[in-house]
Formats: structure tokens, sequence, C-alpha cells
């Protein structure tokens, strides 16, 4: 038996000595130069920095240091492609060797320490050693999601001024291609900053067109010679990873290598409770912080084995096909959003499928990506028969905030709708409009108390004045934007954002971006998107426009034309799909649209008329118009909140 700390003496030890606590996780890293401080601040902007002046190397810590500890015959990497019909595993020592070889590669297309390198590939073994070799050489890549649009990209690559794009020549969306290598010029050739190579890995079922002197082969850049790890400085930015923010510009958050690799390490212990060759199968994309630290960096940092899954949890074949990974790869925890759940269980309400396999490996389900209604909590808990734990982070924490840690004496099982306890190192607060914490039960502003825990970002790339409205709006803390509670019990509950940011099958969107686009159309005057109530994907897009006087276009085609624009603005995984026209939006007597009460309007939640709304018979034919098109559950108001 192992021995097992307790959660409540832990999580106390970290904020009562948070230096003391992290240097003591850093010592079970194999450091190029071990830190002799944990916790500094930076000169110019305050931030806190973590591990300054050690040096070390992520790709070192997470291959070359496992082969040197006798893992180079264990499996690092099992890609599980129903897709594409294909199944292989990278051994340690392979990744180690192909990682080396691309790092060579890159080195010789003149990528350096600080250079950025954009990857835009499906989850596929090409991406997690392009991955791997950037952070080898000390380069910082930016993995982009490929359900993003070419204009989404081409935003990335004017921010990131990436030296080389990394890309597949397609995807495979079900049964349906998507050639990524059009979309890939047709983002370079919108950007202003033009990459010096794209680097194509060709998939057998669809062939890119090279443009010569540019484009390169990916299979060549294994032809040169393995390149050792390059001693970075543990504050050095390992990657820059897009998301949402309130406006069309998204925000780069910046990992580091030192406190990413210290946090990582600990929260596979003591969240997943996973040991060096136990098996993870992380159902998300390396396009999302989730996908990045669990599919890849943790599993590979701990010494574990990572399942990487190309296909969906359900039809790629059936809803039976996570079950289908865990029996076959022998997976101790599975991680996926409720979303892939609640997806399995529309097409396998019983669960039926699960019984088709043997699950007997599998200890823990763990969700999160958005908040986890407590109906799928207990069907996959009945259906898995091991307990589920829903835990709350973000990109920019980059490891989870919140959870129930499986891996210490908890302070009690997990809870139907709670996130569960704060993290080690994380100071989680229920704050009030004032910046008070408020009562237990009473629901508020989550922040978390500064110092950030090692993990965390410390700037957004290149855009200081966005960082810093993280932490100005309450000093001392970091507000997450997301609102919540605590019970009497200590447990925390996520219930949504406080902002124009929502959660659309688990992938970040922003309304405020759809509405850049939305206004834009020549027809239309003014607009709100909101993120309404969705069985499926928890929350899905619905647009709300009034148009300019005079115009007569009816809504069916406007409908079809926002919608494309939106589709080929943002990308088809933007889920937006309908549009309404409405006479007036409400408004304070100020003009701010009253967007929240639009949402709990369409929702059918209960809600208080707001004092300063400027006319209250906007709700009556907005609540009229959403019945009229069958839009969202407005029908009679509840009681006032
Ligand atoms: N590349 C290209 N297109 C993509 C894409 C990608 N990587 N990911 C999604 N898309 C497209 C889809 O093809 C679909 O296009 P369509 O409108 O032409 O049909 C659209 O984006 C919406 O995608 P999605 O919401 O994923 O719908 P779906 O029907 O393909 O799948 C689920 C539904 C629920 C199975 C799927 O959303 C899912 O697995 N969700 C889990 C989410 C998750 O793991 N999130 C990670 C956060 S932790
Ligand atoms: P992302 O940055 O893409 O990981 O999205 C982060 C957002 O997802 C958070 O701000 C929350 O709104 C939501 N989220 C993530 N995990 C949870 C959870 N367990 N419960 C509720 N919301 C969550």
């Amino acid at each position: 038996m192992k021995p097992v700390c307790s959660y409540a003496a832990t999580h106390a030890t970290s904020l009562a000595d948070p230096a003391g606590f992290w240097l003591a996780q850093a010592r079970h890293l194999a450091w190029h130069r071990p830190p002799t401080g944990a916790l500094s601040q930076d000169e110019a902007n305050g931030a806190h920095r973590w591990f300054a002046d050690g040096t070390l190397n992520t790709s070192y810590l997470c291959l070359d240091h496992h082969v040197a500890q006798g893992r180079g015959p264990q499996a690092a990497l099992i890609f599980d492609s129903p897709v594409t019909q294909t199944l292989s595993t990278y051994t340690y020592a392979q990744l180690l060797n192909l990682t080396a070889r691309f790092a060579g590669g890159l080195r010789k297309l003149g990528v350096e320490m600080g250079d950025r390198v954009i990857i835009y590939m499906p989850n596929l073994p090409e991406a997690v050693i392009a991955m791997l070799a950037c952070a080898r050489l000390g380069a910082i890549h930016s993995v982009v999601f490929g359900g993003f649009a070419p204009h989404e990209l081409a935003v990335r690559i004017d921010d990131a001024q990436p030296k080389i794009i990394v890309c597949a020549s397609g995807g495979m969306e079900f049964d349906r291609i998507i050639p990524y290598k059009p979309l890939v010029d047709e983002a370079i050739e919108k950007a202003k900053h033009k990459p010096a190579h794209v680097v194509v890995h060709q998939r057998r079922f669809v062939t890119a067109e090279m443009q010569s002197g540019r484009d390169i082969e990916f299979f060549k850049m294994y032809w040169n010679e393995p390149v050792p790890a390059v001693p970075v400085p543990a504050t050095h930015p390992l990657y820059i990873l897009y998301t949402s923010g309130t406006t069309g510009r998204p925000k780069g958050v910046v990992r580091d290598h030192g406190g990413h690799a210290v946090a990582l390490r600990f929260s596979m212990e003591a969240i997943y409770d996973l040991d060096p060759g136990d098996v993870i199968f992380t159902g998300s994309d390396i396009g999302w912080a989730v996908g990045s630290s669990y599919i890849v960096y943790g599993p590979l940092l701990r010494g574990c084995t990572s399942v990487l899954f190309e296909g969906k949890p359900v039809r790629t074949p059936d809803a039976g096909t996570f079950w289908r990974l865990v029996a076959q790869h022998r997976v101790n925890v599975l991680f996926t959003a409720p979303t892939a759940i609640r997806a399995i269980k529309k097409e396998d309400p019983e669960g039926l499928l699960a019984k088709n396999y043997d699950l007997r490996s599998l200890r823990h389900l763990f969700l999160a990506g958005e908040r986890c209604d407590p109906a799928t909590f207990a069907w996959s808990q009945q259906v898995l028969g091991v307990p589920v734990v829903d835990h709350w982070w973000q990109t920019e924490s980059g490891w989870p905030m919140l959870a129930t840690l499986v891996g210490l004496a908890a302070m009690g099982p997990p809870r139907a709708g709670s996130a569960g306890f704060p993290v080690p190192g994380f100071d989680v607060q229920v704050l009030d409009e004032a910046g008070q914490p408020v009562p237990a039960g009473t629901t508020g502003l989550v922040a978390v108390r500064l110092p950030l825990p090692p993990g965390c970002f410390p700037a957004l790339w290149q855009d200081e004045a966005r960082y810093r409205a993280y932490h100005d709006v309450f000093p001392g803390y970091y507000l997450s934007g997301d609102g919540g509670y605590r019970d009497a019990d200590g447990y925390c509950y996520i219930m949504g954002r406080t902002d124009d940011v929502i959660n659309v099958a688990g992938h970040r969107l922003s309304t405020g971006e759809m509405e850049e686009i939305l206004a834009a159309h020549p027809a239309v005057a003014e607009c709100a998107v909101l993120g309404i109530a969705d069985a499926l994907r928890g929350q899905v897009p619905v647009g709300l426009v009034v148009l300019k006087d005079g115009q007569t276009v009816g809504e069916g085609p406007l409908e079809r034309e926002l919608v494309a624009a939106v589709r080929a603005r943002i990308g088809a995984l933007a889920c937006f799909r309908q549009v309404l026209v409405v006479q007036r939006l409400p408004k304070t007597r100020s003009g701010k649209i009253l967007r929240k009460t639009l949402r709990q309007l369409a929702d059918g939640e209960a809600f208080a008329l707001p004092a300063t709304i400027d006319d209250p018979r906007i709700l009556d034919e907005i609540r009229a118009d959403l019945q009229r098109r069958g839009v969202g559950q407005a029908f009679e108001p509840g009681p006032p909140a």
C-alpha cells in the first residue's frame, strides 16, 4: 500500500508555505540545474514566477529521463484511430528517437530557442512528436484546434508569428474527409506574417498539394541527426495556447517549462492517482488545454502510457468506442467532457454497450470542460461502476483548480453537481461584486487568491494589458470569469461563466466574436448572441438581430447568410445554427443590452426584472419570437429569483 497524505493537511501546507511546498515537489524532477528558490516576482510587471534560477527541458523530462531510467521499451503513446483503422504503439525509446530527429529537422529549418511553431493537426502521434520536438529546442509551440476556420488560424499566425507551421494533409470527421492543407494555405494567404516553411504530414486518404521551396514532407524531417534537449530557464515559454476571451481577438495563454512540469507531475499523482506505467485515456483534442496537459505532457512527465484517440465518442463506429478503448488498452483513468458522456447516453441510454467490455482496469472517470449535470454524473457512475470525479479548470490554469484528489485521503466522496475542493496551491474564494468573500451557499464570482501555483499562466502572449485585467478587478486575486458557490461542507460548485464566453460541447467560444460577425452584415442594425442550454452540447449559440430601417431581407435568407459567415470565420465547431429577427433588444437605460436576462428568458429560468430596464415589454416580444421558432425554453417566466 502506498502511504496516503491527507487532502486537508496537504492543501493547508501548500497555502501556508507555497515556496516550501512547491520546492519539495520540484525535487521529483530531473532538472539540469535545480532551482534554489521557488517563488519570485517579475520585475517588469510584478507577476509571480516559479523556480526562476532552475534550468530544465520538458522534452528531456518526458522522454530521455524515462529511457535513462529503463522505461525505453514501455509504451508511451498508443495511437488508436477507428476512423482510419489505425492502431500503433510508440515506446518511450521510439518516441525519443523520432522527436530528437524531428527536432534536428526543425533546427535545420532555422528554428532556435524562442522561435514559434504553429501545429494545426488532428490528434496524431506526429502532432505529439512536433510538440515535443519544439520543446526540445526551447522553441514555443502553439497547437491550433483543427475545427477552427482559416480566419482564426490567420489571426493566430499574425499573433504568434511562427517560423514554421506543421500540419496534416487532412483529418477525418466521422467518415467525412476534412482536407487541412488548403485551410493552412488560405490562412497564410490571409495573414500578414508569412512562415518560412510548412511541414506537411501526408495522410493516405488525402494528399496535400505542396508549394515548392516552402513546403516540406513530414517524414523527411526524420532523416536528420537526433539532437539533444536544450536546457532552458524554468520560466522560458513552452507553449502558447489560444483561448477565447470576450472579443474577437483570442488570448495567447503562455505556459512555462518549469512550473508546468512540476504542477503536472504533482497532479498526475495527487489528483489522478497515476503511477509510472499506468494508462490514461483523455478523450479530448491536443488543441485544447485538457489535451495538451493530459494527453501529452502530464502522462509523459509521469512515465505513464497515454492513449491518443482520433475519433468521436459515438459513431466511430458506435457509442461503445470509449469502453472498447478502456478494455483493449487496459486504461486506468478515463478523462473526458460531460458532452461526450451525454452523446453516448443519447445513443445507448441503458449503457448496454459497456457490458460488452471488460472494464476492470478502470479506476476513475474524470470529467471537465463544462459543468457536469447531476444526471450525467449519476448515469456514468452507474454504467461504469467506478467513482466519477468532476473537476474544474481553465486554459489559464492549465491544470485543475477544483477536484476530488483521489491520490490523497479525500475530504469526502465526489458529490453530483460539485467540482470538489480546492486543489493544493489554489486558494479558491467566492466573492461578491465588491470583492468580499460571500457566506457558504451564496453564489458569487469565483476567484483565486494570488500567488497562483506553478503551471498557471505567467503571461498572455504579448498582451500585458489583458493579462493584468484578470488581476486588476480584485487586487490580490485572479478572477476566473466563472460564477459559483461553496456549500456548508466545503464542496464547490461552478455554475457557468459570468462574461460573454460560452461553452459549446466543451469548446470555449466568445459570443462577442460572433456578435462582431453578425454586426458586420449590411442588413443588421444591432444584435446579441446568447449561449442557451442544450441537452447534448451543454450550450449552443443563438443570434438575435434587429434589422436596419428599410431592410426587407427575409429571416430565412438572412439566417443562412449569418450562419455561413460565422462558420467561415470561426469554424463549424461554433455550432452557430439559429438566427432570429427581432423588433428590439432589451437594454438598460444607459443602452447596454441585457444579455444575461435574455439568456435566462430563453432558458426558462426565473429572473428578476432588472431595475434599469428601459422597456420591459420588449421581453414579451422576444419571448414570443423564441416560442415562434421553438428556441430554448422561453415559456412562462418563473417567480423572480
Ligand atoms: N476538425 C474539423 N471539423 C471539426 C473538428 C475538427 N477537429 N471538430 C469538430 N468539427 C466540426 C464537426 O465536423 C461539425 O461540423 P458540421 O457542423 O459540419 O457537422 C462541427 O464542427 C461541430 O462539431 P461537434 O460539436 O464536435 O459535433 P459532432 O456532431 O461532430 O460531435 C460530439 C458531437 C458530442 C460527439 C462531440 O462534440 C464530442 O465528442 N464532444 C466532446 C467534446 C470534448 O471532448 N471536448 C474537449 C474539451 S475537454
Ligand atoms: P477552457 O479554458 O477551454 O478549459 O474552458 C474553461 C471554462 O470551462 C471554465 O471557465 C468553465 O466555465 C468551464 N469549465 C471547465 N471545467 C468545468 C467544470 N468542471 N465545471 C463547470 N465548468 C467548467
